[in-house]
Formats: C-alpha cells, sequence, structure tokens
C-alpha cells in the first residue's frame, strides 16, 4: 500500500506514521526527517535547507522531488510506504504521481490550537527520532528517549514563529492538495484531535476497508 500522509504541522503525522510503519513493516519516509539528517551531517543538502527549515519555509520542489524519487526506488519502498510530509504542493504532487501510483491520501484534520499546543511541547530524540510531548506523551524519565537512553531537543522550527510561519505555508500551499486528492477519489478524512490510539483505530479501519474489503 503506497500512502500518503496529509496535515498541517504537529497534526501528528509523523507520530502515527511511526506506529504504523512498525505494525505493517513498510517504511516511514520522512522528507522532514531527510532534510534534519542532513542538517545533522552538515552535508551539502543540510547547508542548503538549514535556513529554509528553521524558518518554517519550503524546501524547493526540485530537491525535494529528487530526493523522494531516489528513496522511494529503495529495495525497502518495492511493497508499499508511508509519505509523511510530502507531497507538500501540486507541483510535487504532479511530479509523485509521474513516477508512483497512489493508493490513499490519509488527511489529518485537527485544529490551529491544538497543533500550537503540541508542537510548543514537542520533544524529539537526537539518537533514534522519537516522538514525546512533555504533556500528552512524556518520557518516563525527563530529557530521556524511553527507547534507546538518548537525549531529548526540540526542534529548531518549533519557535513559536516558525510554527505561525509553518501554518500559513500549509494554508496556502499544502492544503490545495485535499482537494486535489479528493478529485481523484483517494483522499480519506481522520479527526486527529483525539489521542494517537483514536487516531490509529481510524487509520486502521480506512486501510480495512480500502485494501482488504472489510467492515465500514
Ligand atoms: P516536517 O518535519 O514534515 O514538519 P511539519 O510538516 O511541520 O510537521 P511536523 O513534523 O511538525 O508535525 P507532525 O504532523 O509530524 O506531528 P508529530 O507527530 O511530530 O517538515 C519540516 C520542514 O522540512 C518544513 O517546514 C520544510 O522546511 C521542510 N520540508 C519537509 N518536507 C518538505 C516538502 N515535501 N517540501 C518542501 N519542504 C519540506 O506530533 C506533534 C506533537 O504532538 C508531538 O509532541 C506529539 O507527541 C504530539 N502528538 C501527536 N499526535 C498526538 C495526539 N493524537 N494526541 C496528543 N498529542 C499528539
Ligand atoms: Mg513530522
Amino acid at each position: 500500500m503506497n500512502l500518503i500522509f496529509l496535515g498541517a504541522p504537529g497534526a501528528g503525522k509523523g507520530t502515527l506514521a511511526a506506529r504504523l510503519s512498525k505494525e505493517y513493516g513498510i517504511p516511514q519516509i520522512s522528507t522532514g526527517d531527510i532534510f534534519r539528517a542532513a542538517v545533522k551531517q552538515g552535508s551539502e543538502l543540510g547547508r542548503k535547507v538549514q535556513g529554509i527549515m528553521e524558518k518554517g519555509e519550503l524546501v524547493p520542489d526540485s530537491l525535494t522531488v529528487e530526493l523522494v524519487e531516489e528513496r522511494l526506488a529503495q529495495a525497502d519502498a518495492q511493497n508499499g510506504y508511508i509519505l509523511d510530509g510530502f507531497p507538500r504542493t501540486i507541483a510535487q504532487a504532479d511530479a509523485l504521481a509521474s513516477f508512483q501510483k497512489i493508493d490513499m491520501a490519509i488527511n489529518f484534520n485537527t485544529s490551529d490550537e491544538v497543533v500550537i499546543r503540541r508542537l510548543s511541547g514537542r520533544r524529539v530524540c537526537r539518537s533514534c527520532g522519537a516522538i514525546y510531548h512533555v504533556e500528552n506523551m512524556p518520557p518516563k524519565f525527563e530529557g530521556k528517549c524511553d527507547k534507546c537512553g538518548g537525549e531529548l531537543y526540540t526542534r529548531d522550527d518549533d519557535t513559536i514563529e516558525s510554527i505561525k510561519n509553518r501554518l500559513r505555508v500549509y494554508k496556502d500551499q499544502t492544503e490545495p492538495l485535499i482537494e486535489y486528492y479528493r478529485g481523484k477519489g483517494l483522499l480519506r478524512d481522520i479527526d486527529s484531535s483525539t489521542s494517537p490510539e483514536e487516531s490509529f483505530s481510524q487509520i486502521k479501519s480506512l486501510l480495512l476497508v480500502g485494501f482488504f474489503g472489510l467492515g465500514e
């Protein structure tokens, strides 16, 4: 199954993609994670995207599309994948359609208030990338990852100015993809303002209906 997770920053795409990837054995492909890894390594790509990401702007389409095309050609993506944070513009969606067949785009619905609260309390593991929230999903020991013991940090783009800009950019450039995929009959909606468990069960129901013809 070739899936897209669509939704505002902080809607919970990364949290749910990690769970689904573990349960279904298909890779989570997050363009944001790929760019952050490049910044951490200090590679040429990392140097190009660092400032853009901190401000909450979008990395140019050509760079992003090339990277995703290469990633999707790898062996682990041949039996399905979850695209988390890609596509984010109509141009990216058109490019994707020229080299991949998408089965479903799941739209994470939530409000600005919820995402601002979620992003202001988010902490991420520097070593394994696991996602926490100081109130909603706190680690067992403050500042330490439950999974690998790594240090938890606040993303450079989780400042209030960058969050507001990311929301603006989302509305201008990414939200039109909802109608784009609805028009192709591929869009499915979930209410992602609920708990991760509830959001996860909504996604599993969609997949059961869409891929296995079960229930409604
Ligand atoms: P990216 O890394 O994709 O960031 P984003 O879209 O802003 O989304 P987030 O990762 O912030 O949110 P999320 O929906 O994954 O939420 P999460 O699960 O972490 O992109 C970063 C940057 O890279 C972009 O700004 C851009 O510069 C660049 N970029 C990336 N892709 C690009 C592209 N295609 N084109 C161009 N540029 C690109 O959850 C958030 C918090 O809420 C966490 O603390 C979590 O614990 C908590 N939480 C999650 N779900 C729940 C729940 N159900 N209940 C309670 N709390 C919850
Ligand atoms: Mg994410």
